[in-house]
């Protein structure tokens, strides 16, 4: 079984995304995989009632705000998008860490809201380019699933997905020897928190650049157990591709 994701970023408003869900071919993507999609807060209520009218697509809102009401013009909360009809939410995403200056505690306090909220958290983790040349990779990942390990831990269920930023939107993937080593890092550490068989069963996705040519060999990585799908989850066609492409 793998779960495979689609972040939509800020593409695909309601109409679009229900066109997205008429052409996804579904029974191309073996009946095993787990599929959730990631859509903008405007197309989330959208989606989410179409998919349960005839699709196995789960929906997903991409951040939420940690507080759960208030005067906080623009920003929506986690039960909010749970009422919109979300069931997992996108926290710590590399466009929240380095466009919107998102720190690790506010991701923390984020995955607290979500967990109480009773959303399911999918944390995402990543280094830069300069983290990497440092030889921070380890360090960088660990610090950031560290800071919100407890809340991860007390949930029914979370997901933690592994996005190097920079492979995130540049064409460049991570080889499957990276993915290998990122995830089996964060693997060890759920271990540690959590019982092996218990952290055996916490999907560790893989994210950045991936494309229908791309994923087969990413999910035959070690602890490689689904795929965040950013620009190729827009088009309906290349998203099934890389769904039935994961094994
Ligand atoms: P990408 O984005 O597939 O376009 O690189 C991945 C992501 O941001 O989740």
């Amino acid at each position: 079984m793998a779960v495979i994701a689609g972040n939509w970023k800020m593409h695909h408003g309601p109409n679009e995304a229900l066109d997205f869900l008429s052409d996804f071919d579904v029974d191309a993507v073996p009946s095993s995989h787990e599929l959730i999609v990631f859509p903008s807060n405007l197309s989330l209520h959208a989606l989410a009632t179409a998919e349960q009218r005839d699709s196995r697509v789960q929906v997903g809102v991409q951040n939420v705000y940690w507080e759960d009401s208030g005067a906080f013009t623009g920003e929506i909360s986690a039960s909010m998008a749970k009422d919109a009809g979300a069931a997992f939410a996108l926290i710590g995403h590399s466009e929240r860490r380095h466009v919107f200056g998102e720190t690790d505690l506010q991701t923390q306090w984020k995955v607290d809201i979500v967990v109480s909220s009773g959303l399911v958290p999918v944390l995402c983790v990543g280094e830069t380019i300069e983290e990497r040349k440092a030889g921070l990779v380890e360090e960088v990942i660990l610090r950031q699933l560290e800071v919100a390990l407890d809340s991860l831990c007390s949930a029914p269920r979370f997901l933690v997905a592994y996005e190097p930023v920079w492979a995130i939107g540049t064409g460049e993937t991570a080889t499957p020897e990276d993915a290998t080593f990122a995830h089996g890092t964060l693997r060890r550490r759920l271990e540690r928190a959590l019982s092996a068989p218990h952290a055996s069963r916490v999907p560790i996705l893989y994210g950045g650049s991936v494309k229908p040519g791309n994923a087969a060999e990413l999910m035959e990585a070690r602890d490689v157990d689904g795929l965040l799908v950013g620009g190729a989850s827009l088009d309906a066609t290349s998203f099934s591709q890389i769904a039935a492409a994961a094994g």
